[in-house]
This record gives C-alpha cells, structure tokens and sequence, in this order.
C-alpha cells in the first residue's frame, strides 16, 4: 500500500518507514512532485497536521498523513509548542531554539517537558487523527549526537540518556512520534 508522509524531512521519512514495516510504501513530497512549501499556519498542532494533509490531498489527490509535533515545557507554559521549529527565529536552527529553551530555564527547578505528536490521515477521502506523546525532562545540557532539534536536551521518564544518546531503533520505542505512528499504523492494518 502507497501513502504519501507530506514532509520533506528524509530523516522522518526513515523513522517511519521502520516503524511501518513493508506492508506500506512511504512516499514523500518529492516523490509525488510536490516542491513546494506546505502551508502550516495554524495555532495548534492539531491544526497545522490537518492542514498539511488537506493541502496534499486537494492538491495531488492521494492518500496522505502528515504530522506536527511541539515539545510543550510545564514551567514555560507549553513553549515553545507549536512553534518548537521556529523557537529563537526563523533560521529554524536546532543549536539556537536548545539554548534558548535552556537560557529561559535558567534557575527553574521545573524541567517537566513532554513531546506530542499528531498525524492527521487522509484515507479514501475520510479524516482521521492520531496522537503520540512521551513525558520527560529537560537537560542542563545538551548531550548526544543522534537525532535531530531537541533530542540532545530531553531525556525521556525511565531514562538517563537524553534521546541524541539512543539509537533509533530505541527512540521509536518509546517516542511521541513512534507511538502516533504505532497508533497509525494499527489503524491501517485493520482497515
Ligand atoms: P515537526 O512538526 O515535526 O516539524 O516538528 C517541529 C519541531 O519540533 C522540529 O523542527 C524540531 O525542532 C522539533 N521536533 C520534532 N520532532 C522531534 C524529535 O523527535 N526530536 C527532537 N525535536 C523534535
């Protein structure tokens, strides 16, 4: 079965594709010829998923889901939410939102954090969502090459490893996204 994931991020396209097995083909944005930028102007996560998937899918007419994650901090009120890309600017850079997250920490006790994710999915024309979260806290520093945005800073419950520190056959375990997709992919195997 083909399905457009409507991302242009090749290192979720990974994640995914292992977290669905060979029962599903994923496709991406380049692959269905689409180049340009999804519109993702909304105030929620929720939102923003839907959209992405709606424009796909008026747009290229095929079967698609498409994701929108934030990591919601306690003590700064749920920021950065669903602004985590564009934290510190709109250089969406990694470096700049973690030190930013960690200056606004500075002095905090409260390092509660947790990721969600929402993939929303458009499947013969019916909308469906799914929701994927994992609680944890927020480092002094960041730690760990692996992964990618906030992954050296947050170190899932349970844990001691931030999420740069684990495979990522380990983070799917236990992440937002990989249980969203878990939720997913359940969904389609009983379709
Ligand atoms: P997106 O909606 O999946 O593009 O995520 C928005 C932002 O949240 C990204 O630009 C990253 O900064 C951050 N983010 C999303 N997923 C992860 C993750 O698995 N680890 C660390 N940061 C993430």
């Amino acid at each position: 079965m083909k399905l457009c994931f409507a991302t242009n991020n090749a290192h979720k396209i990974t994640e995914v594709q292992q977290l669905l097995g060979n029962a599903f083909e994923i496709v991406s944005l380049q692959d269905i010829g689409c180049t340009e930028e999804l519109p993702e102007t909304q105030e929620t996560l929720e939102g923003n998923a839907r959209q992405k998937a709606e424009f796909v899918y008026q747009h290229y007419q095929v079967d698609c889901f498409a994701d929108d994650t934030g990591l919601e901090i306690e003590a700064l009120h749920g920021e950065p939410g669903v602004y985590s890309a564009r934290y510190a600017g709109s250089q969406r850079s990694s470096q700049a939102n973690m030190q930013k997250v960690l200056n606004n920490l500075e002095g905090i006790e409260n390092r509660k954090a947790q990721f969600r994710t929402i993939i929303s999915l458009i499947l013969e024309g019916k909308f469906h969502i799914f929701e994927g979260a994992v609680v944890g806290t927020i480092a002094q520093q960041p730690s760990g090459q692996q992964g990618f945005g906030y992954d050296p800073i947050f170190i899932p419950e349970g844990h001691e490893q931030s999420f740069a520190e684990m495979s990522l056959e380990e983070k799917n375990q236990i992440s937002h996204r990989g249980r969203a997709v878990q939720k997913l992919v359940d969904f389609l195997k009983n379709h």
